[in-house]
């Protein structure tokens, strides 16, 4: 039988595997590392998915302007990719875009396909205010960025 996916509103009690599983990806460079007190304060933000009980992915939304926000912290753990929870995740994160009447969603990332298999598109980094890049200044990477781009635009 096929594992039942709930994706939910994080609570107090996901801080902890979910600072575990940022970490990770942060080791990797893929994500930018949250402190558990980050974690903590934003937790609002985050939405994660579990499999009976047990953590296995999670994605936030950032506000970045009055109708544009970012999806950040996207990650499914090692062992549950490709089964339809990260785009489960997508899909709950956009419905609390169109919730907070946020047309606008945009990510920076190295998984292009991915997002296009949900709907985004490529766009050049350049329509984007300058307050999306306010974050770069604590990534490593942020004089050799290489993420892409991209931007799906909901019904609100
Ligand atoms: C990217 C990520 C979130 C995708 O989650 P997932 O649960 O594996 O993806 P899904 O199973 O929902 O995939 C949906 C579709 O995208 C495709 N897809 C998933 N990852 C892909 C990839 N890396 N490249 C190309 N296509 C991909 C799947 O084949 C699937 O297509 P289908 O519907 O035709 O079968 C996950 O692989 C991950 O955690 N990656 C590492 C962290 C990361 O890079 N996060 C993005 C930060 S913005």
């Amino acid at each position: 039988m096929p594992a039942v996916v709930t994706c939910r509103a994080a609570v107090l009690e996901d801080v902890e595997p979910l600072y575990q599983m940022i970490a990770g990806y942060a080791e990797q460079g893929i994500m930018l590392p949250r402190s558990r007190e980050a974690l903590q304060r934003q937790l609002r933000h985050f939405v994660v998915a579990e499999i009976d009980n047990e953590l296995v992915g999670c994605g936030s939304l950032c506000q970045l302007g009055k109708d544009l926000v970012e999806i950040r912290s996207l990650g499914i753990s090692d062992g549950h990719k490709g089964q339809g929870i990260g785009s489960k995740l997508v899909d709950t994160l956009l419905e609390h875009a169109a919730a907070r009447k946020l047309p606008k969603v945009m990510a920076l990332t190295y998984e292009v396909s991915f997002f296009k298999k949900n709907g985004f598109e490529v766009v050049d980094t350049s329509i984007f205010p300058e307050k999306v890049w306010t974050d770069c200044v604590h990534c490593p990477k942020q004089h050799c960025c290489d993420e892409i781009a991209v931007l799906k635009v909901i019904a609100v």
